[in-house]
């Protein structure tokens, strides 16, 4: 566990702006890892730590792939190590495993993510494709200038190239520069307004992963719906030990206001028990002391 092992990271590479993926030496933790499951990471002994969600693993290299957008001060610092340097510490993986559930061939689950939601979204797509469910990803982007993993030799392109008819992706962009303009709500709002459905498949779930805002906004559609939705709230994590609160979430449990923490009890919550209203200034706190802390860091 932490410190046990020098972690060195044997691939990096910048695959957008501010966007940097590692995949990094750490067998233990790839050998246990499951879907929707995170690691803490500890730059350096006096460093932070910080939750990353797995984007990928390799048992065979024991190796694990996370993404880190370099909006924190950690995340910064994070982002500036490179091939060959090691991380004090790595932890994992944390976290309760996502929740497959086995669907009909008339039945597809739909993936919404924006941004970084896609490393975080990916391996809980694949588990559902090898469970033979059909998956639909809505993944949005700001801009054409912010893709990453889109290309046909990149991870989407070999994930569609794989599935093939079991795969639709959808990809939109916030200013329309590729494929379809706007958020990923837009095509998310046709299929429930089109009978729940897509391409003629009933939607079974929708899993949301991406900024809170998002998030909520995929919550509040499908509700009036009817339609199951899950939504991981890693991004709202900071130390992710259960201590600083940060990723405390409300819920509404069997009609009791229940507090959870993001961290131990999740990342995955039943997005339409979630009290998002009293949620999402709690997020927008934490947010503003982050800025704070990058100004004290110079970054
Ligand atoms: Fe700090 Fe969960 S992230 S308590």
């Amino acid at each position: 566990d932490m410190g046990q092992a020098r972690q060195s990271i044997v691939m990096h590479r910048d695959v957008a702006d501010g966007i940097v993926e590692m995949s990094v030496y750490a067998p233990v933790v790839a050998k246990a890892a499951r879907a929707g499951q995170f690691v803490r990471v500890l730059a350096s002994e006096d460093g932070e730590l910080i939750p990353l969600t797995l984007a990928d693993w390799d048992t065979a290299k024991g190796t694990i792939d996370i993404v880190i957008q370099g909006l924190g001060t950690s995340s910064k610092l994070i982002n500036l190590m490179q091939e060959g340097e090691a991380f004090a510490g790595i932890a994992g993986p944390l976290g309760r495993p996502s929740q497959v559930h086995a669907y009909g061939a008339d039945e597809t689950v739909v993936f919404t993510a924006g941004g970084v939601g896609l490393p975080a979204i990916l391996p809980i797509a694949k588990a559902h494709l090898a469970k033979g469910n059909h998956a639909t990803m809505i993944i949005g982007f700001r801009s054409a200038g912010h893709l990453f993993w889109t290309g046909e030799d990149d991870r989407m392109g070999k994930l569609k190239a794989k599935y093939g008819d079991q795969l639709d992706i959808i990809y939109c962009t916030n200013d329309g520069t590729f494929g379809v303009g706007g958020f990923v709500t837009g095509p998310l709002e046709e299929m429930l307004k089109d009978g729940k459905m897509s391409k003629g498949r009933k939607l079974a779930e929708v899993i949301s992963v991406g900024p809170p805002m998002m998030m909520r906004a995929v919550s509040d559609l499908t509700q009036p719906y009817g339609v199951p939705t899950v939504v991981s709230l890693n991004s709202i994590m900071v130390d992710a030990t259960g201590m600083c609160g940060a990723c405390m979430v409300p819920v509404v449990r069997e009609g009791k206001n229940v507090r959870m923490h993001a961290c131990i009890d999740g990342p995955e919550f039943d997005a339409h028990t979630v009290e998002w209203d009293k949620f999402m200034p709690r997020f927008n706190q934490f947010k503003a002391q982050e800025v704070r802390s990058l100004k004290e860091h110079g970054l």
